[in-house]
This record gives structure tokens, C-alpha cells and sequence, in this order.
């Protein structure tokens, strides 16, 4: 069936564990995080916090990621760093405030990350829907933003990201970006309608290029800030639902180095589909590397799509282009004949190095 073009039935036939509905829902999900980020989960003192970091892996850490580019647009003078490892950063200290976050509760990494940062009086909060981490910020005091459980850790990023920057913005670290999110509610909504595969292959972009990657290596580039995010996501997005090799890059790094790249092993480079995630206004010192690059390397690489975020302010837009890479990557999986969800390798991974 892959490669064939597919009715709304047939796509949805593969959508065995209902992923598509888990995004369609993603507007309420990021509602109902703010909610979480509001409750009356007790924060620690926010007198002289130097740095902030976010340890998680995969899905959970994405959430850091975000945090990080998205901070100092709204007012962060100190560093918020992801951390996506088993040693905690060697300058967390006292000063320091630590987000352990972690869907499952369970990665080994993250746990290892949270025990160390509690070894060096860091300030600790924790995301996640249970596991160990959940049971030992129970034992230990350490405030838990506790999330719903039962879905795929990437397909819960606004139940991971929002309630860290809520803690964030009441702890005084922050200010305005709960406004911009409570703001973005009818943008994704709006999104949603655009994306959800009740709109029709002609009125819906998330579908369209889904079928122009079929048989094509997505390689996923960003511009520095949340558009390198979004790059990163969009790359562990083919990855994970739609099972497939991606990569991701950023601009003006990708100039220095990867440029370079398309120019032997043409079989290969002929195989490649480049996507460049922008947004409209662009400082022209980046615009023009775009331009520059895809013309450059376009005859190298079977294909050079632009995809431009949308809406009035950061947070809309990166949720927007979040949002549409979400779906891209879904009905990619479908096209394929691939049931999103399942994460076998990762499962069996992690099985094995527990055993
Ligand atoms: C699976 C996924 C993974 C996990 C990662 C860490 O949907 O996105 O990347 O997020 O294996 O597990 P958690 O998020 O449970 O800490």
C-alpha cells in the first residue's frame, strides 16, 4: 500500500492506536498544562537563582529545549540550559534551579540527573505522570507537577514544556509568556482545523507534504533559536512515528560545515528531501542563507521545501510549525502503512539494558 495514494479511511485503518486523535486534542492538552502549571504545586524560594536547567531525554526533554529558546525572549537574564545526559552539569549548585521531567517517570538518565542535582542543593521540581521519579518526589519532598498519564511522552509536549514555563513566570523568571500561551488557544484550534485529516488533501499542507516525502530522506533545517527546535523536533518526529531515518541542522551553522556536504555520494544526496523551517520576516543575514543554501545544494537533493511558522508572536509560532511537523510526520507514518505509536525499539532498548 505504501507509495499508492491512500482514501481518508485507508490512512486511518493504520492509525491502529490513535495518534491522529491524540494531535487533534493537542489544543486542549496545552489548556488544561496551563491549568496544571497553575495549581497549587509549592515552588521552591526564588531568591538568588544563578541557572536553570532542564534534565530529560527524547520526548520529555524536547520540553527543555523549548524552555530554553523561549525564556530569554520573555525575560530570562540567567541561563536555562536542557540537559539531556546522566551527569548533571558540573556548575549546578544551591543557585541552581533543576527541572527533572520525564513522562514515564522511569528513564534512567533523568533519574540519575535529579539524584545528583539533590546531591548538590539544587532546587528541584519535577514533571512527569508516575514512575520512580514521581514516587521519589514523594518520599523526598521535591514538588512534582503531576501530568496524565497513558500517552506517548512525545505526544505530551504541552503537558511537558507549559508547567515549567509557568514555574518560571511565578517564580519571577519570567513574564508574559502564560498570556502568549493562553493567546495561542485559538491559533492551535485554528491549526488543528488546517491539519486534522477531516481537511482535505488540497487545504491541508501536513498531508501534502507527507506524500511528497514518501521515498525521500527528510533532513530538517532549522535557524538558530526555536526554529532549531523545531528542526530537532520535526527530525525525532520521522524518527519515532513514522520510522524512518531524519536529520536535522540549523542555520548559520549548517553554512559552516553540512553545505559542504551535498557534493559526493550523489546516490544518496539524491535521495534527500530538505525541508527549511523559517518564519516571514526574517533578518535578511538569515533569509539570504537560506535562499543561498537551497539554491546551492538544489541540485544536489531530490527536493527543497520551505515551511513558514505562523502567528503573531514566538509562542504561536512555534507552536504552529511544532504542530504541523506533528502531523507531517503522522501522515508520513500512515502513507507508509505505519501505525505511529509503537516505539518498539525503544521499548526493547530500554528493556534490555534494565535486565
Ligand atoms: C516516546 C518518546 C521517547 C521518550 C524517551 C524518554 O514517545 O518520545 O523519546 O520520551 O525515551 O522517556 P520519558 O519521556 O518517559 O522520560
Amino acid at each position: 500500500m505504501a507509495g499508492a495514494k491512500m482514501t481518508d479511511e485507508e490512512l486511518m485503518s493504520h492509525d491502529a492506536s490513535g495518534m491522529l486523535g491524540v494531535l487533534d486534542a493537542f489544543p486542549e492538552q496545552v489548556s488544561e498544562a496551563l491549568e496544571i502549571g497553575m495549581s497549587d504545586v509549592a515552588l521552591p524560594d526564588a531568591s538568588g537563582i544563578t541557572d536553570v536547567t532542564i534534565l530529560g531525554m527524547g520526548g520529555s526533554g524536547i520540553s527543555g529545549d523549548v524552555a530554553s529558546v523561549l525564556a530569554p525572549l520573555y525575560g530570562a537574564r540567567i541561563p536555562v540550559l536542557a540537559s539531556k545526559q546522566y551527569s548533571a552539569p558540573a556548575y549546578l549548585g544551591p543557585g541552581s534551579l533543576v527541572f527533572a521531567v520525564s513522562y514515564s517517570g522511569n528513564t534512567a538518565e533523568t533519574l540519575a540527573g535529579f539524584a545528583e542535582a539533590r546531591d548538590r542543593g539544587a532546587r528541584v521540581v519535577a514533571v512527569s505522570s508516575g514512575g520512580a521519579l514521581s514516587e521519589r518526589c514523594g518520599v523526598e519532598g521535591v514538588p512534582l507537577f503531576g501530568i496524565p498519564g497513558g500517552l506517548q511522552p512525545r505526544a505530551s509536549l504541552g503537558y511537558l514544556f507549559v508547567p515549567i514555563i509557568c514555574a518560571l513566570e511565578r517564580m519571577g523568571l519570567l513574564s508574559n509568556a502564560m498570556r502568549d500561551l493562553r493567546g495561542s488557544l485559538p491559533v492551535l484550534e485554528s491549526r488543528r482545523a488546517q491539519y486534522s485529516i477531516a481537511s482535505g488533501i488540497d487545504d491541508n499542507p501536513a498531508r501534502r507534504l507527507a506524500r511528497d516525502l514518501i521515498g525521500f530522506l527528510p533532513v530538517v533545517y532549522g535557524v538558530e533559536g526555536y526554529l532549531a527546535v523545531a528542526a530537532l523536533r520535526w527530525k525525532c518526529q520521522f524518527n519515532e512515528m513514522a520510522k524512518i531515518p531524519a536529520f536535522h541542522n540549523y542555520f548559520p551553522e549548517l553554512n559552516h560545515n553540512e553545505t559542504v556536504g551535498w557534493q559526493n555520494l550523489r546516490e544518496i544526496c539524491s535521495q534527500a528531501h530538505v525541508i527549511a523551517l523559517c518564519e516571514p520576516g526574517l533578518p535578511e543575514r538569515l533569509e539570504k542563507r537560506i535562499e543561498v543554501t537551497l539554491d546551492l545544494i538544489g541540485g544536489s537533493v531530490a527536493h527543497t521545501t520551505r515551511v513558514f511558522a505562523r502567528g503573531s508572536n514566538t509562542i504561536e509560532r512555534l507552536l504552529d510549525v511544532f504542530y504541523f511537523g506533528d502531523y507531517a510526520s503522522v501522515y508520513t507514518a500512515l502513507e507508509l502503512g505505519q501505525d505511529p505509536t509503537p516505539v518498539e525499539r525503544i521499548d526493547e532498548l530500554k528493556k534490555r539494558l534494565a535486565g
